[in-house]
């Protein structure tokens, strides 16, 4: 059986990747830095649970250690927004959110490189808006952006282990339920501005995902599942 940990595993697309990974036979292990969150997500899917935090190299090394019998695929999830224009930017944030996308998934190649088995994978998430600048989509943009080139870099740095990025454009994953009554328009917006007309599922990425990790003769490639957004004109 192939094991996969998913890092920000306990909600939104990351418990959506757990859930159908444990129901499509691999051993799962949910990883998030919240390790009771990570637990009730494991417990449902009859899976393990690791903390592990993007921001904390050692539990990234704790965690290594605890699965160094191996590790078949790693899909990381894990984003901290700072959406402001340039002139607010705080460098605590600005560092965390290149540390969620950037930095704690080479830390993550560093301790997991060991660990990984040669026939496996790491899948990140990057995001449309790296293509699509705008104010306030600053920090988003270009840690969403770095990703695409870490995917690349790390596919050649871990071959043969494979190394893919997935970019989404809005998906209605749970986490936009924060904005209340303006999760409706943002939706609609993000579906007009897509070439399908439509804004993204959940099973849009889960499938894609799940297809990565069996794409054995894909690597350092970022799959675009954004309606065709940056082909549609303004
Ligand atoms: N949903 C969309 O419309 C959309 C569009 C484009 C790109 N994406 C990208 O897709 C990915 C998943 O998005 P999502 O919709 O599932 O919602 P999200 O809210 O962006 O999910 C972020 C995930 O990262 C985890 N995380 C944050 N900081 C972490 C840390 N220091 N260590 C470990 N995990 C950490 C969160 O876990 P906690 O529970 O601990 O907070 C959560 O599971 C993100 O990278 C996001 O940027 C999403």
């Amino acid at each position: 059986m192939e094991r996969i940990l998913v890092i920000g595993g306990a909600r939104a697309l990351g418990a959506a990747v757990a859930r159908r990974a444990a129901k499509d036979g691999y051993e799962v292990v949910v990883g998030a830095r919240d390790a009771a969150a990570a637990r009730l997500v494991a417990d449902e899917i009859g899976g393990t649970a690791v903390r592990i935090d993007l921001q904390d190299e050692t539990s990234i090394a704790a965690a290594a250690d605890r699965l160094a019998d191996g590790v078949d695929h790693i899909v990381s999830t894990g984003s901290a927004p700072h959406d402001v224009r340039a002139a607010e930017l705080d460098h605590a944030k600005l560092v965390e959110a290149v540390t969620a996308k950037v930095i704690g998934p080479m830390l993550v190649a560093k301790h997991f490189a060991p660990v990984l088995r040669p026939a496996g994978s790491i899948v990140l998430f990057s995001g449309v808006v790296a293509w699509r600048p705008g104010p306030g989509s600053l920090v988003k943009g270009v840690t969403n952006g770095a990703v695409e080139y870490l995917a690349r870099h790390l596919a050649a740095d871990l071959a043969p282990v494979r190394v893919n990025a997935i970019s989404p454009g809005v998906i209605d994953s749970g986490a936009w339920d924060r904005l209340a009554d303006a999760k409706a328009g943002l939706l609609g917006k993000s579906a007009a501005g897509t070439l399908v007309g439509r804004h993204g599922e959940i099973d849009d990425v889960v499938e894609a995902v799940m297809w990565l990790l069996r794409a054995g003769f894909v690597s350092g490639e970022t799959i675009h599942l954004e309606g065709g957004a940056r082909h549609k004109s303004a």
